[in-house]
C-alpha cells in the first residue's frame, strides 16, 4: 500500500514536472512549426528573405505585445493572418517567444 502511494506521487511528480516543461516550450515549439521560414531560427531572417519579403531581425520591431499579437493575427504586410489558424493563446505565446528573440 505504502509503496503504491509512494509510486503514485513520483507519477504525479513526473506529469507536473512535464506538463510545466511543455508549457514552457510551446511558444518555440509554435515559432518552429510556423514562423520560422519567414523569420529564421533565431529571429534573424536569411539575407534573400529579408530582401524579398521585408523581414527585420525580431529584435527591431520596436511595436508593442499587444500591437504584435494584432499583427500576427490580423496579417501585415507580407505576413498572412494566423487568426484561425493558431488560437489566441497560441499567438499570445508565440509572441511571447518571438519577442526574446534578439
Ligand atoms: C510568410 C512569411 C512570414 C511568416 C510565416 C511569419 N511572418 Fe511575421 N512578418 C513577416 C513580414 C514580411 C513582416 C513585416 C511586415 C511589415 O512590416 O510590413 C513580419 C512582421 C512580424 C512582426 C512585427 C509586427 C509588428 O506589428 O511590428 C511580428 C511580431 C511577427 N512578424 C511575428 C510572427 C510570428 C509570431 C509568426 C508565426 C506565428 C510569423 N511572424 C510568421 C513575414 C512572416
Amino acid at each position: 500500500m505504502t509503496k503504491t502511494m509512494r509510486s503514485m506521487a513520483v507519477l504525479a511528480a513526473t506529469v507536473c514536472l512535464a506538463g510545466s516543461m511543455g508549457f514552457a516550450e510551446s511558444g518555440e515549439a509554435i515559432y518552429k512549426a510556423n514562423c520560422q521560414s519567414c523569420h529564421g531560427s533565431t529571429g534573424t531572417p536569411s539575407a534573400g528573405i529579408a530582401k524579398m519579403m521585408g523581414v527585420k531581425p525580431a529584435a527591431e520591431y520596436k511595436t508593442t505585445e499587444k500591437e504584435q499579437i494584432e499583427s500576427v493575427k490580423n496579417g501585415k504586410g507580407k505576413m498572412k493572418a494566423f487568426a484561425g489558424k493558431l488560437t489566441d493563446e497560441q499567438i499570445k505565446d508565440v509572441v511571447t517567444y518571438f519577442r526574446t528573440l534578439k
